[in-house]
């Protein structure tokens, strides 16, 4: 991790330099030492599809893909994802959104041939 540090903020509070590809897109941004991943994915990138449902890291409703790999992130700091790629529930809806798409044209492509076969 090459996390190159920041002045403080006017709250006192040291920032870093990170970069991270969130649903395919790269930032560059500087965040507080201390801000969890769901609160960069909601706050800084309003990804708001990534939730908060518990103060217990109990109930998954944060969980985003890091590195391909499932996380709960209000339990990772987003420095942790620096030179890593998160996917969030937004970039899975595309994903599956280009799917259907994809397998509705098929099917159209198979209707249409079958109209022109003959027999
Ligand atoms: S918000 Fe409940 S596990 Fe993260």
């Amino acid at each position: 991790m090459a996390v190159q540090t920041a002045p403080s903020t006017s709250r006192g509070q040291r920032t870093l330099k990170i970069n991270v590809t969130v649903n395919g897109v790269r930032h560059d941004v500087e965040v507080e030492a201390r801000t969890l991943l769901v609160h960069f994915l909601r706050e800084n990138l309003g990804m708001t599809g990534t939730h908060i449902g518990c103060d217990t890291t109990n109930c998954g409703a944060c969980t985003v893909l890091l590195n391909g790999r499932a996380v709960k992130s209000c339990t990772v700091f987003a420095v942790q994802a620096d030179q890593g790629t998160v996917a969030t529930v937004e970039g899975l809806e595309r994903t599956a959104s280009s799917i259907r798409s994809r397998r509705a044209s098929t099917r159209s492509t198979v209707c249409s041939a079958a109209f022109a076969l003959p027999g």
